[in-house]
């Protein structure tokens, strides 16, 4: 596993994910029920555990067919179980700034955790040179439909398919907001930071 890329919250910590990572892949896949698995990657019926290795296997393979696909997960503290897996990818060579997302999260740690992963995933979506993400999702899906109107995602709906897209362009009114809070930040620290030794 990579070093942790997280700075705290429920996940301990985020990575992208590699062959290395495949039986904690399988596991969470299995983890999921039937419904939920086959809302995000369309597999549904019983799974084996020889099953789930197999398909932790091709998904993980999938990134030589399509350089532009990347999977991420989040860990518990223990960094054995994946709480949360996340892909992106462009889905079209015409729009190379769009990036589609879908994600899943084991039952048990649901709550959240697509809010403190945007936070993670939106500077590695524009160091990467995109500026629009996109969520595609049945419209019986009400938990990422929750996920795309909390974080101002424009949807528009066709045939019991939501299609949402978010701005990711880097705005100078951001900027700005972060630099504010990058200043307050160090005017608390500094002081502590002349001392000898100091520790924070
Ligand atoms: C999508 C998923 C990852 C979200 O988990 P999470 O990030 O921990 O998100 P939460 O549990 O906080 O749910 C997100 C929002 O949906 C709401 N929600 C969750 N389940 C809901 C339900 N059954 N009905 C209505 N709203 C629901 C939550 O209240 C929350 O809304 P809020 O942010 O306004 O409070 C998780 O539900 C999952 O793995 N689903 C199955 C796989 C899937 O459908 N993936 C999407 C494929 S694109």
């Amino acid at each position: 596993m990579q070093p942790n890329t997280h700075p705290g919250g429920k996940l301990a910590a985020i990575t992208f994910l590699t062959m290395a990572d495949r039986d904690a892949v399988a596991a969470h896949i299995g983890a999921l029920a039937p419904d939920d698995r086959a809302m995000r990657f369309g597999w549904s019926g019983p799974a084996s555990p020889e099953q789930l290795v197999r398909f932790a296997t091709v998904l993980l393979q999938a990134v030589h067919e399509d350089p532009s696909l990347v999977h991420f997960g989040g860990w518990d503290a223990s960094r054995q179980a994946l709480l949360y897996m996340g892909s992106f990818h462009c889905p079209s060579p015409r729009e190379r700034t769009v990036a589609e997302f879908s994600m899943s999260a084991v039952p048990s740690a649901r709550g959240g955790l697509t809010s403190e992963v945007m936070a993670w995933l939106i500077p590695q979506l524009i160091q990467r040179g995109y500026r629009k993400l996109s969520l595609v999702y049945e419209n019986t899906n009400p938990a990422v439909a929750a996920i795309a109107a909390r974080h101002g995602f424009q949807v528009r709906s066709n045939g019991g398919v939501s299609f949402g897209t978010l701005d990711i362009t880097p705005q100078a009114q951001v900027a700005r907001l972060w630099l504010e809070k990058l200043d307050a930040f160090l005017a608390l620290v500094r002081p502590a930071l002349r001392s000898p030794g100091a520790r924070l």
